[in-house]
């Protein structure tokens, strides 16, 4: 009998919690895969008072028994993955890399840093990381596959070739070329360690798949991140939605089961671009402060503002999301005033739906009553009567259940109705 994958995805611009509840579901899971992304994510867990940073490798890793397959639809930085890799001393046998990733090099974080200085003040606010070139290497048909770094004599003349074509490009950007022989030490190097993981993970989903073996796949990043469905151009380079997973893992729609969105009780963003709830008065900075909203991977502070049910209601559709995970709710403990944005004003016409444009619609709020404390609460009637009504009144208003509630970072103060 043949299983179904079960699938997180992030639902706002990032950040939400995914991490978390990844590790926390990961304890009944055989296997936990990522498919999309790179190191520009950053998913914390936290496991008794100890916090974990993870970017690239999937959330499973701390649990013991599960495996963990990082798939072809992720930009693998080696440099930064070996690194990543050093936190954990037992990953042989249960770390698998797709031959069929694509490669990201530290040229290519240079070329994001000179693009976005030369965008200015239009800067989308990446991470700095190449995720973008790399991506864009990827589909121009120029980039590597991890796989190639088991040649490394070859994988360096293909560079240092491309570098010789592109040389007037390169220069205006201020981006050197790599020294042919630093290159290939570099490329020999990522060899040395990553050999032994680099494997044909499609043939493995499906295999794991047909045994009926239970899988959870991780999205990285948020729905309005998603290079097609988000804020563009403000949006990441991938396929962050649900429907990335199929390619980022060469399974099919059919293969996936259950979705679990992940959102928070309110919202943040970080980088530039359109936030039609945020909140840049007193209010955004109490968010900011009592939820520690820095960002992971680049130490930025998150712009923060409320939770919007008309984003909300598009990622539910377009990630077939099964039921949510509301995450932080604590954060809002202490607040006399929830709010909530309703709808949107464009042209002084309400609308309740994320149009072409965010950039100049205007917030709709309803308020709720605010709640003293929830923090480490990890049963639902346990909650105090206004924050239950305001989670009722968010699953009323996107039409999904509230199927998780996260009250603090630990592993364990999570309620499951
Ligand atoms: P991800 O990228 O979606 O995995 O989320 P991040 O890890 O970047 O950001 C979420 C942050 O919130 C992390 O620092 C978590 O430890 C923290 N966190 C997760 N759930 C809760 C919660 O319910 N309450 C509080 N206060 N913090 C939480
Ligand atoms: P996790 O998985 C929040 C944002 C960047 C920037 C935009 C493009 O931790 O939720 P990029 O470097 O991808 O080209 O940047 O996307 N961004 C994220 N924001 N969480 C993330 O990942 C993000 N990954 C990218 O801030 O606005
Ligand atoms: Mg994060």
């Amino acid at each position: 009998m043949g299983s179904k994958a079960d699938l997180i995805v992030g639902l706002q611009w990032g950040d939400e919690g995914k991490g978390k509840i990844v590790d926390h579901m990961a304890q009944s899971y055989d296997y936990v895969c990522r498919f999309a992304g790179g190191h520009n994510a950053g998913h914390t867990i936290v496991i008794d008072g100890r916090k974990y940073a993870l970017h690239l490798i999937p959330s499973g890793v701390l649990n013991l028994k599960a495996k963990n397959i990082v798939g072809n639809g992720v930009v693998l930085s080696p440099k930064d993955f070996i690194k990543e890799m050093m936190q954990f001393d037992d990953l042989e046998g249960r770390l698998f890399l797709s031959d069929k990733a694509h490669v990201l090099l530290p040229y290519h974080a240079h070329i994001d840093q000179a693009r976005e200085q030369m965008k200015g003040d239009k800067a989308i606010g990446t991470t700095g990381k190449g995720i973008g070139p790399a991506y864009g290497d990827k589909v121009a048909r120029h980039g590597h596959r991890l796989g190639e770094i088991l040649d490394p004599e070859k994988l360096t003349e293909k560079i240092v070739e491309y570098f010789a074509l592109n040389k007037p490009l390169f220069n205006a950007m201020g981006v050197a070329a790599p020294e042919k022989e630093v290159l290939l030490a570099e490329i020999q190097s990522y060899k040395e360690v990553l050999g032994k993981y680099i494997t044909d993970t499609t043939q493995m989903m499906w295999h794991i798949l047909d045994e009926g073996k239970t899988i959870l796949l991780e999205g990285a990043q948020g729905t309005m991140l998603d290079i097609d469905h988000g804020t563009y151009p403000y949006v990441t380079s991938s396929s962050t939605v649900s429907a990335g997973a199929c390619i980022g893992l060469g399974i099919n729609p059919k293969d996936i089961g259950k979705v679990t969105g992940i959102a928070k009780a309110y919202c943040t963003r970080v980088g530039n671009g359109p936030f039609p709830s945020e909140d840049k008065g007193q209010e955004g900075d109490l968010l900011r402060k009592n939820g520690h909203e820095f960002g992971t991977t680049t130490g930025r502070p998150r712009r923060c503002g409320w939770f919007d049910a008309v984003a909300m209601r598009h990622a539910v559709r377009i990630n077939g999301v099964d039921q949510v995970a509301l995450m932080k709710l604590d954060v809002l403990d202490g607040l006399k005033e929830v709010k909530v944005c309703v709808a949107y004003e464009v042209d002084g016409k309400e609308i309740h739906y994320v149009p072409y444009d965010l950039e100049d619609v205007k917030p709709l709020y309803r308020s709720f009553p605010g709640w003293e404390k929830t923090e480490g609460i990890r049963v639902f009637d346990d909650l105090p009567d206004t924050a239950k009504s305001y989670i009722e009144a968010l699953e009323e208003m996107i039409g999904t259940e509230v199927g998780i509630i996260s009250t603090s970072p630990e592993r364990e103060d999570t309620i499951i109705r």
